[in-house]
This record gives C-alpha cells, sequence and structure tokens, in this order.
C-alpha cells in the first residue's frame, strides 16, 4: 500500500528532473512504458503519449518509440485500444482474457476501448522539436493517427451528434468521474462472473473506484465481448454511451494538429476530410454547454440528460480552440470559483459539489497531465496569469509531495500510485523550473 503523504521538500528542483528522469527509465519496458509498476503493468494509451512527451526533453529517438510501439495494438477498423496487453500479467485485472478482443492475431492483444487521443497534437509536438530526425517518423505514423481519428468520428457520433461518445468509463480515461454516475448507475450487472480485484492490493481502496462502479465496468466489457467488440453495435446499443467533454475536446485539438500535420506532408484529401470533421464539431460545444452550472458538462446520449458537476476537463474548451464570448465569460468565472475553493487546483470534480471527494481518484483530486492540457488551452487564449497559477500549482504538488498519480487538491498531498511515468513526464515537459 502507498503512503500517501511523502515529502521531498529536501530535495532541489535539479534532484527532481533527474528523478523524473530516473522514473521514465525505470518504468520502460523494452520499446513501450508502464503507467507505473505493479498497478499498471501493460502499455496505456494516453499515458504514454505524454511519457513521449516526458522522453522528449532528453531522448527524442525513444520518444518516436513510444508512439509508435502503441499503434502495433491498433486495430483494423482504426482504433487505438486503451490497453496494449503483449503478455498476461496476473498482478492487473482484468487482464487480456476478459476482454476477449481477438481482433488481429498478428498484433498484441488489447482492451475493446479506446481513450483521450492526445497523441496527434503529442506528435505535432515531437516533429516541431527537430523536423529532420522527425520527417520520416511523421510519414509512417500519419496514416494511422488518421485511421483512429476515423474510428472516433464514425463509430463514437451517434446519428446527427457531433460530441463524442464514450462507451464505458475507462474509454474516458476518467473512470469514477461523477460525470458517469447516473448513466452507470442504469447499468444493471446482473450475471456478471465473480471477479477478483487487484488494484485496491497496489492502493488504498478509500482512493479507487467503488464495487458498485466496478460490477457495472466488469459488465460493460462482458457486454462489449459477448457482441464480438461491433463498435457501432456498441455505441448505437450498449448500456453506456455517454457524450465526453474531456474526448471531445482533446479530439477537436488533434483534429486541428492533425491538420497541420497533412498540410505539412501534402495531403490534401487528407486535410478536407478533417476539415468535415473539425465542421460538426464546432456543435459539440453547443450541445455539452449546461447552462444551469455554466460550464461545459458531460451528457448521457440515451436520454439527454447532463451531468450536474463541473468536472476539470470543461476547461478544456480553449485547448480544443472554441472561443464563444458569452459563454466564455461564465466559464471564466466558473474557473474562478473553483480555483479559489482550490489551494492546488484544477480538481477533477468542483470542491463545492457533494459528491467531491479530494482523494478518490477522479472525483476530486487533481491530476498533473490535466493540467498542462487546461494551462496550455488558457494560456494559447491569453489567460496567462490562470495557466500561470495552474502550472505552479502543479510544480508545487511535485515538490512537496512527489510523483504521484494524483493530489488531494485542498493539501496538495499525493495519491494513488508512486513513481507515476506520466507525472515525471509533465514534471520534465512543463511543470519543471527548467522549463522556464
Ligand atoms: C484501471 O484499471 O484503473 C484503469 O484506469 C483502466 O484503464
Amino acid at each position: 500500500m502507498n503512503k500517501p503523504f511523502i515529502s521531498t521538500n529536501s530535495r532541489s528542483n535539479a534532484d527532481l528532473d533527474q528523478r523524473a528522469i530516473a522514473i521514465l527509465r525505470e518504468n520502460e519496458w523494452g520499446d513501450y512504458t508502464l503507467p507505473t509498476k505493479g498497478l499498471y503493468p501493460y502499455q496505456w494509451n494516453w499515458d504514454s503519449m505524454f511519457v513521449a512527451l516526458g522522453f522528449s526533453e532528453f531522448d527524442l529517438d525513444r520518444a518516436w518509440t513510444e508512439v509508435e510501439t502503441l499503434f502495433q495494438g491498433q486495430w483494423d477498423n482504426g482504433m487505438a485500444a486503451h490497453i496494449v496487453f503483449r503478455q498476461d500479467d496476473p498482478s492487473y485485472f482484468p487482464g487480456p482474457k476478459i476482454w476477449g478482443s481477438s481482433h488481429n492475431p498478428e498484433n498484441p492483444p488489447t482492451s475493446g476501448c479506446s481513450q483521450p487521443p492526445v497523441a496527434a497534437t503529442i506528435v505535432k509536438d515531437l516533429y516541431e522539436k527537430n523536423p529532420a530526425a522527425g520527417k520520416q517518423r511523421l510519414e509512417e505514423i500519419f496514416p494511422k493517427l488518421m485511421k483512429w481519428h476515423r474510428w472516433f468520428h464514425t463509430m463514437r457520433i451517434i446519428s446527427g451528434g457531433a460530441a463524442i461518445a464514450v462507451t464505458h468509463p475507462w474509454e474516458s480515461g476518467r473512470d469514477n468521474s461523477p460525470d458517469w454516475d447516473k448513466a452507470l448507475a442504469d447499468v444493471d450487472p446482473t450475471g456478471i462472473q465473480p471477479y477478483e480485484r487487484k488494484d485496491t492490493s497496489h492502493v488504498d481502496p478509500s482512493m479507487r473506484p467503488t464495487k458498485f462502479e466496478y460490477d457495472r465496468y466488469l459488465k460493460l466489457v462482458e457486454w462489449g465481448r459477448e457482441r464480438g467488440w461491433d463498435h457501432a453495435n456498441i455505441t448505437r446499443e450498449g448500456p453506456f454511451a455517454v457524450a465526453d467533454p474531456g474526448i471531445t475536446f482533446i479530439l477537436m485539438r488533434a483534429d486541428r494538429d492533425l491538420r497541420s500535420l497533412a498540410l505539412l506532408l501534402g495531403k490534401e484529401s487528407a486535410a478536407h476530410e478533417i476539415d468535415t470533421w473539425l465542421y460538426r464539431s464546432q456543435h459539440a460545444a453547443n450541445y455539452l454547454w449546461n447552462d444551469e452550472i455554466d460550464a461545459y458538462a458531460a451528457r448521457n446520449l440515451r436520454n439527454g440528460q447532463h451531468a450536474d458537476g463541473v468536472s476539470s476537463v470543461s476547461f478544456l474548451s480553449y485547448y480544443a480552440g472554441i472561443a464563444v464570448p458569452k459563454r466564455d465569460a461564465r466559464l471564466q468565472k466558473t474557473l474562478d470559483r473553483i480555483l479559489e475553493a482550490s489551494p492546488y487546483s484544477v480538481p477533477s470534480f468542483d470542491p463545492e459539489h457533494p459528491k467531491f471527494d479530494s482523494c478518490r481518484y477522479w472525483r476530486g483530486p487533481t491530476w498533473a497531465i490535466v493540467n498542462y492540457l487546461i494551462a496550455r488551452g488558457l494560456q494559447e487564449y491569453g489567460f496567462e496569469e490562470k495557466a500561470k497559477r495552474i502550472r505552479t500549482d502543479t510544480r508545487k504538488m511535485i515538490q512537496t509531495s512527489g510523483f504521484f498519480e494524483y493530489f488531494d487538491p485542498l493539501t496538495g498531498e499525493g495519491a494513488g500510485g508512486n513513481n507515476f511515468t506520466w507525472t515525471a513526464a509533465i514534471w520534465l515537459a512543463w511543470a519543471s523550473p527548467m522549463t522556464d
């Protein structure tokens, strides 16, 4: 079990830089990197992409390799899965047998859903660090990114809609966010196979999802497996389909970045295809906006019901490139209120909402990776003070507590897994004074 609070006050920033590099190296598993040993013993999709960003600070070649290995698990239909398994590790549940997704016997086994598509944006970052070294690798990865984005725009959209659906909370990357509570409560877990969780033997159970949630997570896996992972069918008819502001905004940003890469490579027809995605996406923001909480919020695609609380991904609209002045004034007020209420911002869920839980995974804790994305968007829109505040908070949490998976937004204490690669990666790429 982790001790939730380890003071690193005595360490200098230079020590932390070295420690962050060591964490990336220690968690390397050949050509890919584990999120952290024990708790997550495989390659996770968005983890790996943030890790690539971290590697790009000191080993650009290795950064590209991390991206390339993720796509070894890409499905013929285009999906880049949320976990690439490669081997069966008994310390994790649910492993490849439970997912039962034999999409292509020549590729490594994977899970049956995807994860937030930060890859295209990070590929563009890698390329820009050294265009000459990256050109060939960009040429090779580009069609894979295109295929994956097309998968989202066809398989995770309900007819006529524009916001991207998740059909499993694990797909959102924000597993137990209150965003999913109502829709998840509608999933009937009757008939699930008996199972034994492994996560709670690595991490304090009060920092992890509940059994109520896990039963339903498992039901959704069994449901998909029984339908042979037919993604279009799962989105249309499955027990859970919720429009996610996180994936919707991250994909919009990634589409824009993919479009500039297409133009750079002289791929005009790909750029036109992306234009149609971007055009349609403009409506997604309207669909997600919740007037009652002055923020973008998840929305159940089965009944149109909005989530009633503000999650941190609401503020990714800037990162997505959405500017709607009347709405933004209200969104900024919401952000001001949340920054005021949480000394170590940005909490994954509104600290003034009854469902806020400062240590429980995505129900309150602050995550360095989300902070990085929010601040990047705010900075681009000229909200420099707020971007700076979020970066300073991230720096302070890591300086005080170390490289934890997430942090208590009220105290800055670390929680979840320790020696976490994506936190180390964000330190190297953005939070460390070295990047000033
Ligand atoms: C887990 O096992 O907790 C992961 O978040 C699923 O991706």
